[in-house]
């Protein structure tokens, strides 16, 4: 079966899910039945509509050479589309968004609407939007995808959504910020909360505006994304979230004094999440890039499940995975 797909956000992870897609073609036709046909590819500069396909490989040198799709002129049309306009005009089966625009969740519902389903790794529309894009979802019977928001590819929220169905979960505690950890790491070995920022920044693990991990706004949404899939609809603004700006060296020195560490937690039961730095020991006491989620439920004990929470081939197993669910899922299979 062939899925037409359109790709909306071309930075890291929609690059990073295009070279998936390119370098697994055959992969996905022998495993699985599936072509992917990539029919639009938007950016902020513009959108390259190709109803045959469009070659990844082009699109790829052109966006690494010239910073945007609209200097790709020669052989393919750009339309100054909106996203909304986007999803509205095209026809296609799939709308992946990969952008970081924090108003998707308008043309996440515009999609639905049209009959297409949805993949994403864009946080803030499910954390400020969960109920009415699930709700549009089901009404409509198209896939709506998230795995990549939480935990990169580690398949936290396949736990929550399609196993577990018998047990209750009590609780959930995390770690979904690895820029903290890294910092919070750094510092355990003495180097000062400002030092170990701009190393983060200068490894590219932290951004240049790093105040979306620090003040635990990222930690925060995919806490209240836990949430949503675990207990039902939270939107962020009711959620209580503190960062790391406020932890000093002697509080992680006298935390490893313990045995501990100090970690941005988040705690999620139902209709309480907190995101706030802890000392934590046990498997919250990751290092790296990893994160961790511990899941409490009644019937199956503590589960815990621990995997890569960024990067960029990381990011897109989760986006990719997600694809194939749904195209499978609208073939019936
Ligand atoms: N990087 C990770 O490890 C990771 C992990 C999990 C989730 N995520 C999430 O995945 C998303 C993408 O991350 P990223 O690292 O790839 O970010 P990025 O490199 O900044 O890429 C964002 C892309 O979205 C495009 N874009 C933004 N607003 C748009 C709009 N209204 N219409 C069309 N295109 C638009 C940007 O266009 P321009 O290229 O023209 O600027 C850019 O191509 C974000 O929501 C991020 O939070 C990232």
């Amino acid at each position: 079966m062939e899925v037409k797909v359109q790709l909306l956000g071309f930075g890291n992870v929609g690059r990073a899910v295009a070279r998936v897609l390119i370098e697994k073609k055959a992969f996905f036709k022998r495993r699985y039945g599936l072509t992917f046909r990539v029919v639009s590819i938007s950016d902020r500069s513009g959108t390259v509509w190709l109803p045959e396909g469009i070659d990844l490989r082009e699109a790829l040198l052109i966006k690494e050479n010239f910073g945007k799709l609209s200097a790709w002129t020669n052989d393919y049309e750009v339309y100054n589309f909106s996203p909304r306009e986007a999803v509205r005009e095209m026809d296609a089966d799939l709308v992946v968004d990969v952008t970081n625009d924090k108003n998707a969740w308008e043309w996440h519902l515009e999609a639905l609407r049209e009959g297409k389903g949805i993949i994403t790794s864009n946080k803030p529309p499910l954390a400020f939007h969960y109920g009415e894009l699930i709700g549009e979802a089901e009404h409509s019977d198209l896939p709506y995808l998230f795995e990549a928001t939480v935990m990169a590819g580690t398949p936290v929220i396949g736990i929550l959504r399609e196993n577990l169905l018998g047990d209750t979960v009590k609780r959930i505690r995390a770690v979904l910020n690895a820029t903290t950890t890294f910092i919070l790491s750094r510092m355990e070995q003495g180097v000062d909360f400002e030092r170990a920022l701009r190393q983060a920044q200068e490894l590219g693990i932290a951004e240049r505006d790093p105040s979306g991990d620090i003040l635990g706004i990222d930690a925060g949404y995919k806490a209240t994304i836990l949430h949503c899939v675990a207990f039902g609809p939270i939107t962020y603004d009711e959620i209580v979230v503190r960062g790391i700006t406020e932890v000093t060296a002697g509080e992680v020195e006298r935390a490893l004094v313990r045995g501990k560490r100090i970690r941005l937690v988040a705690t999620v039961e139902e209709g309480n999440v907190r995101v706030s730095p802890e000392e934590v020991s046990g498997p919250l006491a990751v290092s790296s890039n990893e994160n961790v989620a511990v899941i409490e439920t009644d019937l199956l004990g503590e589960l815990v499940i621990k995997g890569a929470g960024a990067g960029l081939k990381e990011t897109a197993s989760g986006v990719v995975s997600d694809m194939v669910k749904a195209a499978l899922g609208l073939t019936g299979a």
